[in-house]
């Protein structure tokens, strides 16, 4: 058996170089035959001219210049016969180098699953791999060879509006996330007609922008970097990941698209990444805004030098890089090592042996009514959903109430659940597509349950004539459920707020729906942790249920009638107040650190709040409740060439089925640098029936217990170390210790 496995190991690795030296080759005997007009072109990407995600650069010439072979890739070119449009012209080209088309496929293609952030909090690594699988294969189906995902920037301020395209503020999961996402898009290979080119974006440190304010600069410690912002990346490049894409952001003065560190020493040096590197939407050319380049040919001068390979829609690299090289300026070295990382991936994806590989219309007709999609984009949809509170077990709702009232501006809305960054295709009907929020209750409940609907007001803005028919709606019912939250186009791109409050007057209304006496379950629908205090405290029930796709409502309904057990825990802090931000869990303990949580002559208190979040890191209930017990350290001391086992009981003590995801932290507690109170190091989700407990088994080996020390090696220090299993970052359950010797 062993050796059938070796064998068939080596098998693999040899024909994988074998395909790499055949591409390698066919890549150098076209190169030898391109012009610079044709090697310059291949490095420039532009955009269709229908939707555009960024100021678009009116060009007249964009057909000619695919027929001149002087263009390497589009973006936003919507559907198989817009896709066939373009690469019939560049099969008229000179060498009839295929295009690749470019998209945001950031959660789903047609099918819409939930923002990436809220998927994070399933922390169900398989499921988030599924829904990438799905999206590929229906982005494939639709044309495209290549998305713009998985973003995997760190994000620790919730002003910051990007945080929705993320996995939340933690380093270690989002590492994770990171490679099941990449692993997911791929599937089984580029070249396969189900795989889509994927790409690691924004590099780096963009999650990071002071103040939350999009495309804001980075100052930040080079430990830092390396130790929160990087692992991502480095993650994704492990995982095999296509592309990368740089981003808005300066580094210390450096913006990131033409930072040589970046991209030539970390990226393609120390990292040996093979693709290629793309610059986020004009990037290049803004280099002159940021006031680090003087024009256009400064840019691409900047931009190439620093290792950044093709130019997204700002034609720096189109107007100057030619002229760059024949002054002797750009080494053609530099352009050829650009154009190769590009065709490899055109070989790679066989578009040399088939340009129209993504342009079957049954193909994409058949991945776009697949039934088996709609049912995973509602599991994940229900896994997604975080319960906050649940005050006397009000949730879940019998389906055989008397009479349930709606009441909120989301519940009959469709095409909002999809969230930020979705795809629109011209040929859907959303609301066909879409099960509202109201739908899905409405199909739920028992035939004899009346279910009542007012809106109440709109998300923002200050009118409350709605309120009086809510209210006198709501006397009416046995329990109400309130659908409230942010704008879906509040948060995204371009979207960050000063005031993560819930918008309008719809914490009133749920003021004045709570005066009537009636239970109430609250959903809020967002994409970033907001602010809602008054809610958080006197409202028994609340859902938090981010934007979740086109089965949003089936999922939102699974979850109130108990058909899913909500397992979501949160992927970021929830603060208190927008003063508190930045507040992320893993956080130093300082000179003061606090001993209560209102303790005062401390460093991390305000005089005017608590210095908790309102919800922490890694919180999330579930209708049943799990008891921790019999924590066992197979080793009181471990030297860093051994692992020492953590061990414990969880057990269902509850009434429900239910998924627990228990999370193993550890803390470092002397370190020749001061180390967080806690990190994160492991979790598993697992499944317990009523009654039911297993053991639990986390593996502590040395890398789990490394960190970038003040030379910026990455290595463990002996010492002690605090172990603690939580249900939450607050909420640990069990806790332990164990001395590291070298
Ligand atoms: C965004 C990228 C995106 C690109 C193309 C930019 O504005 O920052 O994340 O991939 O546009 O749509």
């Amino acid at each position: 058996m062993k050796i059938n496995c070796l064998l068939l190991f080596a098998f693999i690795t040899l024909n994988v170089i074998a395909q790499k030296e055949n591409i390698d080759t066919r890549v150098e005997n076209l190169l030898n035959q391109m012009t610079l007009e044709e090697k310059v072109g291949q490095l420039n990407q532009y955009n269709d001219d229908g939707i555009a995600t960024g100021p678009v650069t009116p060009d007249g010439d964009k057909e000619g210049q695919i027929r001149r072979g002087e263009l390497g890739s589009m973006l936003n070119v919507i559907g198989v016969e817009r896709v066939r449009q373009f690469q019939d012209i560049a099969m008229q080209s000179r060498l009839r180098i295929p295009l690749i088309f470019g998209q945001d496929v950031i959660h789903g293609y047609k099918t819409t699953f939930p923002i990436p952030l809220g998927e994070a909090a399933s922390w169900d690594l398989k499921a988030m791999k599924l829904s990438a699988r799905i999206a590929a294969t229906e982005a494939a189906a639709g044309g495209v060879h290549w998305t713009f995902a998985p973003m995997i920037d760190i994000g620790r301020d919730p002003r910051w509006g990007r945080v929705m395209e993320g996995a939340g503020e933690d380093t270690y999961l989002g590492s994770l996330i990171a490679k099941a996402r990449v692993e997911g898009f791929m599937g089984n290979g580029l070249g396969n007609t189900d795989a889509v080119m994927t790409c690691a974006k924004h590099f780096v440190a963009y999650g990071a922008v002071e103040g939350g304010r999009d495309y804001n600069s980075v100052d930040m410690s080079d430990r830092m970097l390396w130790e929160t912002y990087l692992p991502p990346f480095k993650a994704a490049v492990d995982a095999g990941v296509s592309t990368f894409m740089n981003a808005f952001n300066d580094l210390n003065g450096i913006p990131a698209t033409g930072s040589s560190y970046l991209q030539r020493d970390i990226l393609k040096g120390k990292w040996n990444f093979e693709g290629f590197v793309v610059s986020d939407w004009g990037s290049v050319g803004q280099m002159i805004k940021h006031g680090y380049v003087k024009d256009g040919k400064e840019a691409a001068y900047a931009a190439i030098t620093a290792g950044c390979d093709m130019d997204m829609e700002s034609r720096s690299y189109k107007n100057n890089l030619v002229e760059l090289v024949k002054e002797g300026r750009v080494n053609i070295a530099l352009i050829d090592d650009a154009v190769r990382r590009i065709l490899y991936k055109k070989f790679e994806m066989g578009l040399f042996d088939d340009p129209y590989k993504f342009c079957d219309i049954q193909r994409e007709h058949d991945a776009f009514n697949n039934p088996e999609h709609t049912k995973a984009s509602r599991e994940i949809a229900s896994k997604s959903i975080v319960l906050l509170k649940n005050e006397n077990n009000l949730l879940p709702i019998s389906p055989d109430v008397k009479t349930i009232a709606f009441i909120g501006p989301m519940v009959k809305e469709y095409k909002p659940n999809l969230g930020f960054w979705a795809i629109e295709l011209p040929e859907v009907n959303y609301d066909k597509f879409i099960v509202s929020q109201w739908d899905g209750v409405q199909n739920r409940i028992s035939k004899g349950t009346k279910l009542l609907y007012a809106k109440g007001c709109d998300i923002d803005g200050d009118n409350k004539d709605g309120f009086a028919e809510a209210v006198s709606v709501a006397r009416q019912a046995d329990i109400v459920i309130m659908s409230i939250g942010e704008r879906w186009d509040m948060s995204g791109e371009a979207k960050s707020r000063s005031d993560i409050h819930i918008p309008g007057v719809q914490e009133e209304l749920v003021k004045a729906i709570q005066a009537t006496g009636k239970p109430i379950v609250v959903m809020i629908n967002a994409g970033r942790p907001l602010v809602f205090n008054w809610i958080a405290d006197n409202v028994p029930s609340i859902l938090y249920t981010w934007w979740l796709g086109n089965e949003a409502g089936n999922a939102i309904a699974d979850i109130l009638f108990g058909d899913v057990n909500p397992s979501g825990k949160l992927p970021m802090t929830f603060p208190r107040e927008v003063g508190q931000i930045p507040i992320y869990y893993n956080h130093f303990n300082t000179g003061h650190p606090a001993a209560t949580d209102s303790t005062l002559f401390y460093t991390t208190a305000y005089i005017d709040l608590k210095t908790s979040p309102k919800f922490a890191f890694g919180h999330g209930l579930s209708y049943t409740e799990f008891e921790y017990s019999d924590i066992k350290l197979s080793k009181g001391k471990m030297k860093n060439t051994e692992s020492t086992e953590v061990s414990f009981v969880i057990k269902n003590i509850g009434k429900y089925t239910g998924d627990e995801v228990v999370q193993l932290y550890l803390r470092d507690r002397v370190g020749s640098v001061v180390r967080p109170v806690k990190e994160l190091k492991d979790f598993k989700k697992i499944r317990l029936n009523p009654n039911e407990s297993k053991v639990i088994r986390f593996t502590i080996t040395n890398d789990k217990l490394c960190f970038y020390n003040q030379k910026l090696e990455y290595k463990s220090e002996p010492g002690e170390f605090d172990v603690m299993i939580g249900s939450a970052s607050d909420d640990i359950r069990l806790e332990g210790e164990f001395e590291l010797i070298h």
